[in-house]
């Protein structure tokens, strides 16, 4: 197995973040090895539904997707540890088509462990993975034959309204016609079950965003006092969307000593850690077509938690 990786210093993004109000932190300092193990905790919540309900479409309609999108390459990006992909792929290759499969992701351990996984489950898969930046470098998507490019999780809930278009528009621009997306969506729905899947009861929501100023600590000798904040999750209804923040309960000044940079925050400012965007499938329809996207069909679950978006570039 050969690992490509590519990233690039993301310590000027983070200055820009930290210095312009409001304050946020780009979310792929959530993932470093601890933080994407809190985050397989938190798949395993009670509270957190996506997982499962995404588990279940993909049970479901998986053989379809293999035989609509008769793709020989499937590329999944943010792809974690693969675990439901497992689903995904056990279809394609029954269906006998697909030849590669390009797991993409940032956290490094992750990404390795999931190939593992994979090249036993799969001996007759090239199983590709590339440690990069998902929106820096979807340059690095592999070419060739039929393309279908999974990207699970809900994860484009993550991106801001117009990263999200911007991210959109560049998939499609490396696309070829014909080739395909397969997008991971979590549904408008009430809000208490929403938020309970943001602020569990065992607190592990709280400790993934949190360890976002832990990684910074440590890889860009930064010293935020971590326990002088408390995690703040709140529901955005005009946008849709859970807004994660950390607010310091007393004001500090943080050196980050890579940046040469203070930051003084006043008791009770926050930073915008992560949001999660819940979607309306009409209005991703229409994201998509005007991204470049065609003949959009949703897939839910039973209870309609959540939908896997497939669409042909056009
Ligand atoms: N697809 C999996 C994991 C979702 S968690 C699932 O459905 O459960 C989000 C994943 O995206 C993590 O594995 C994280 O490391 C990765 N990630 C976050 N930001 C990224 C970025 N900018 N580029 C590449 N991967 C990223
Ligand atoms: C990866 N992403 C889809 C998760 C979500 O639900 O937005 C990240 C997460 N943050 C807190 N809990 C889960």
């Amino acid at each position: 197995m050969t690992l490509q990786r590519e990233l690039d210093p993301t310590a000027a993004e983070l200055r820009e973040c930290l210095t312009r109000l409001p304050r946020t932190l780009p979310p792929r300092w959530l993932y470093d090895d601890r933080g994407s193990e809190l985050f397989d905790r938190i798949t395993r919540l009670a509270e957190y539904y996506p997982t499962e309900a995404e588990r279940e479409i993909l049970a479901g309609h998986s053989a379809m997707i293999a035989e609509v999108s008769g793709a020989t390459t499937v590329v999944e990006l943010g792809s974690g540890t693969s675990d439901k992909t497992r689903t995904l792929l056990d279809a394609f290759v029954v269906h006998g088509l697909i030849d590669r499969f390009v797991p993409l992701d940032v956290s490094e351990a992750t990404l390795l462990y999931a190939a593992d996984v994979l090249n036993q489950r799969y001996p007759d898969l090239v199983v590709e993975p590339v440690v990069c930046d998902f929106t820096r470098h979807l340059s690095r998507l592999p070419q060739g034959g039929t393309r279908l490019v999974a990207f699970l999780g809900g994860t484009i809930g993550n991106f801001y309204q117009e990263e999200r278009r911007a991210f959109l528009g560049a998939l499609a621009d490396v696309l070829d016609p014909g080739d395909w997306v397969l997008l991971g969506l979590d549904l408008i729905k009430p809000i208490d079950r929403i938020m309970a899947a943001y602020h569990d009861r065992d607190g592990v929501t709280d400790a993934f965003i949190r360890n976002a100023l832990v990684s910074i600590n440590r890889d860009l000798d930064a010293d935020f006092d971590v326990g002088n904040f408390e995690y703040v999750p709140l529901w955005d209804d005009r946008e849709h969307r859970v807004d994660m923040r950390l607010r310091a309960c007393e004001p500090e000044v943080a050196h980050i000593g890579a940046l040469d940079l203070d930051v003084a925050l006043g008791a009770g400012e926050e930073l915008r850690v992560e949001i999660s965007t819940k979607f309306d499938r009409d209005a991703v329809a229409a994201e998509l077509t005007d991204a470049g996207f065609a003949d959009t069909e949703f897939l839910t679950d039973a209870a309609g938690d959540f939908a896997l978006a497939l669409a042909r570039r056009r």
